[in-house]
């Protein structure tokens, strides 16, 4: 009997190859391993104010109190306090003065958590309080800044605002965003002999934790393991955020000897680590009668928190995507990095582009209310040209621009006309609901914007049974990155993928390694073990072609054998033959993107492998009495070039449209006149749930291929997609405008919230009612 034809991997919609594992409860995440038999639970001890020295911190108690192994201090560490992680600034444990609430005072370990929790309480903390600098506004009027200000310029911005025919100004608040990873931020530390250490985390950034667990040590990088089999979600929480877990278990685990688990609760988690960046955006943009944009100035200004962290890089990519898809010829982008006493904000899915896509895509939007016109129509007249007016602010060309393309074909496959017509009839005859709608492209650059973090390793072994060990520096955070690297593997070689097994990331098997992030992880990582697979396999052509005579090059792997001319053997077989014949069957793999050049002095240069793109059409109706909305219907058309998986593909738009949706809608964050973060449980914060995704809901993935040869001419997915929910924004706002039969523009701030959306119905009558008795007096 022949045996059924093995299809390729790639391009194949496989499951997740933890799905099962997922929705079984048999995967296991790092609080599900099983204990050490000495374990010791960590507690960290926040701080209570926003900014304040310490005048007395006294914590005999506490290391006297039941079931206590150790406490530390910023005065007990052996060897660093700093774990910023491009500058300094971000400390183990307050020195001396704390800079926000909830920064971390002193560490505990204890025989149990709950101990550990009592034991921290214990302790006496005396503040002389200092004053705080809260929010963005405070900051920058004191110019309050972790970083200098940045500026991208290029033509004259204000010699085309003077010239335009027409000109607005406004400004746009943009809340932040919590993580809400299912899996809190966690770490084992366990002491290994000769004081070495192995410290499991789940961390994006295996390579940076290693480092900065080692420099808290005091030991070299060589002495730590870093590993991390998944992670239960990170979008961007675990890039640098896990390293003070991780330290402090580490601190704790060295001090005692004893293997240390430190897993905060959510409220904790909530608190003490960093979240998107909240950011004010103000424009001045000129523009001509057809809504063309001639001139604009945009001023971007982010709240950073007390530390730099990554928060350059963050700002930068938020002023490369204050573009989105359209061309601004005359263009000056300023950037200021707050510096605030709260906790230092970091990566989060989109890394700043989803703040600068909101500022240029408010500006389209009132350009359009302005005029009357239908949004669509003023965006798509700013779209970049496909010859022409194809540079971007910071002077990369836009090579494979397929907006204009790829909105005609969701204009078309969404009925946008159609629904537009219904929505304005519903409109006409409901005085009290308004349904709104809009369609709105994304554009987002590929590739760490630090050229330097562009890289990526990869280590495989064949066994002498055929079987195959995947590792590589790329971590699993729910993403479906192993799925889609094995897929390249068994496809290199020709084999079922069951023969490929996905191991943990460990900085034991590839060495410094950058995070898995901004979107990068199968572009890197696919390439780096396609690399290694392709050095093994030029090993095993070669033994073929000298057992049977012929050329290596024309020996082909495909469906589990390994053939050349009429002979062939199986891939086990060679893998035998090979060994016995003293050939490797290990090899390394390295890629680094090539064609990047950046200059982040000037804002010059190509940062971007390539652009991907979608867009979102979104339809919302409101309750103007209440606030309360509904999102109707939401169609999306996403390029992943040509997707390693269309399975993990899909589920990438569809959970990052949602998670945007979340930001946009009904995720607030709220401090307290003091600095304390209020809304610290989902009692209080809001993220979306399974109701919340629209009753229709359509995604469909573009057909098309990467113009740059990346891994299979695929495109990166991760964070773009979140992007698309910008359209529910703009169909917020819409619907609000419906109010004022679109003669008014509405003052609407993010987060959507069903409160800011009655107070800017409510703000858009009050406005109404005096034009018309304006109207009415004249
Ligand atoms: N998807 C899931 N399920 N969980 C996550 O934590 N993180 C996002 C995105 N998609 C995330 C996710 C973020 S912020 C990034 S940068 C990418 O995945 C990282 O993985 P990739 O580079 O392999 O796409
Ligand atoms: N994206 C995501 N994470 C990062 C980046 C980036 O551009 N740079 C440094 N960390
Ligand atoms: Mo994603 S914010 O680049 O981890």
């Amino acid at each position: 009997m022949r045996r059924a034809r093995q299809r390729p991997a790639v391009a194949a919609p496989l499951p997740h190859d933890s799905a099962v594992q997922h929705v079984s409860g048999a995967a296991l995440y790092i609080d599900d391993l099983p204990e050490p038999r000495d374990l010791l639970h960590a507690y960290i001890r926040l701080s209570e104010r926003a900014h304040a020295r310490i005048a007395r911190l006294e914590v005999a108690a506490v290391a006297a109190a039941p079931g206590v192994a150790a406490v530390m201090t910023a005065r007990d560490l052996p060897a660093a306090n700093d774990i910023g992680p491009v500058l300094p600034g971000d400390l183990v444990f307050a020195d001396g003065v704390v800079e926000y609430w909830g920064q971390s005072l002193f560490a505990v370990a204890a025989e149990s958590v709950e101990l550990a929790r009592a034991a921290a309480f214990k302790a006496v903390v005396d503040y002389e309080d200092l004053p705080a600098i809260l929010d963005i506004e405070t900051a920058l009027t004191r110019q309050s800044f972790v970083l200098p200000t940045q500026v991208m310029r290029r033509g004259d911005a204000a010699a085309a605002l003077a010239r335009a025919p027409h000109r607005l100004k406004g400004r746009l608040a943009i809340g932040g965003q919590d993580h809400f990873y299912l899996e809190g931020q966690v770490a084992m530390a366990m002491p290994r002999e000769g004081g070495d250490m192995l410290v499991l985390s789940s961390t994006q950034h295996p390579s940076e934790v290693q480092h900065l667990v080692a420099k808290v040590l005091g030991l070299p990088d060589s002495a730590v393991v870093t590993e991390v089999r998944r992670m239960g979600g990170g979008f961007g929480g675990k890039e640098t955020q896990a390293a003070p877990i991780a330290c402090t278990a580490a601190l704790l685990a060295q001090r005692t000897g004893r293997p240390v688990k430190l897993r905060l609760d959510r409220d904790d988690d909530m608190i003490l680590t960093g979240k998107r960046h909240d950011f004010i955006a103000d424009y001045d943009v000129g523009f001509d009668a057809e809504g063309r944009i001639r001139g604009i100035a945009l001023m971007l200004a982010s709240r950073c928190g007390i530390s730099p962290d990554l928060s350059g890089a963050v700002n930068d990519r938020a002023m490369m995507h204050a573009d989105n898809c359209y061309y601004l010829e005359n263009v000056t982008i300023t950037s200021h990095r707050c510096k605030t006493n709260t906790v230092s904000n970091t990566a989060f899915r989109g890394f700043g582009g989803p703040q600068g896509m909101m500022a240029i895509e408010q500006v389209v939007d009132e350009i359009a209310r302005r005029l009357g016109m239908d949004p669509l129509a003023v965006r798509k007249r700013n779209f970049y040209g496909l010859r022409r007016r194809n540079l971007t602010p910071y002077r990369m060309k836009v090579e494979d621009n397929v907006i204009p393309g790829l909105v005609a074909e969701l204009e078309e496959s969404a009925d946008y006309a159609a629904r537009r017509a219904a929505a304005a009839r519903f409109n006409a005859s409901s005085p009290w609901l308004k349904r709104g709608l809009a369609l709105t492209p994304v554009k987002f650059g590929i590739s760490f914007t630090a050229t330097s973090m562009n890289q990526a390793g990869a280590l495989l072994h064949v066994y002498t049974d055929g079987s195959v060990q995947l590792n590589h520096g790329g971590t699993e955070m729910g993403q479906g990155l192993f799925i889609k690297v094995a897929q390249v593997v068994a496809d290199e070689f020709g084999i079922d993928i069951a023969r490929v097994k996905i191991t943990a990331t460990t900085t034991e098997k590839v060495p410094n390694t950058s995070p898995t992030a901004a979107s990068s992880g199968s572009d890197l990582n696919g390439k780096a073990a396609q690399a290694a697979a392709r050095e093994i396999k030029s090993r095993l052509a070669r033994c073929a072609a000298s057992l049977w005579g012929g050329k290596p090059q024309d020996v082909v792997f495909a469906e589990g054998e390994v053939r050349l001319g009429r002979r062939s053997l199986s891939f086990a077989a060679l893998a035998r033959h090979a060994h016995r014949s003293r050939v490797s069957l290990s090899a390394t793999g390295f890629y680094r993107t090539p064609k990047l050049r950046y200059d982040p002095k000037t804002h010059r240069g190509r940062p971007f492998y390539y652009f991907a793109y979608g867009a979102a059409m979104s339809e919302v109706e409101i309750d103007t009495l209440t606030g309360e909305y509904k999102l109707r219907r939401v169609v999306i058309l996403h390029d992943c070039g040509a997707s390693l998986n269309p399975a993990i593909d899909l589920g990438q738009v569809e959970g990052g449209f949602v998670q945007g949706m979340g930001w946009l809608t009904s995720e607030e964050l709220c401090w307290d006149a003091e600095g304390r973060l209020t809304t610290h449980a989902p009692s209080t914060y809001k993220i979306p749930a399974c109701s919340d995704v629209p009753p229709d809901f359509r995604v469909a993935l573009r057909r098309g291929r990467n113009r740059e040869p990346s891994i299979y001419r695929s495109k990166a997915v991760g964070e773009p997609p979140l992007m698309l929910a910008i359209s529910v924004f703009h169909a917020l706002r819409d619907a609000i405008a419906a109010v004022g039969e679109y003669q008014l523009s509405p003052l609407l701030d993010a987060p959507a919230t069903s409160e800011r959306v009655l107070l800017a119905v409510e703000d858009l009558r009050e406005r109404l009612g005096r034009t018309s008795a304006r109207l009415a007096a004249e």
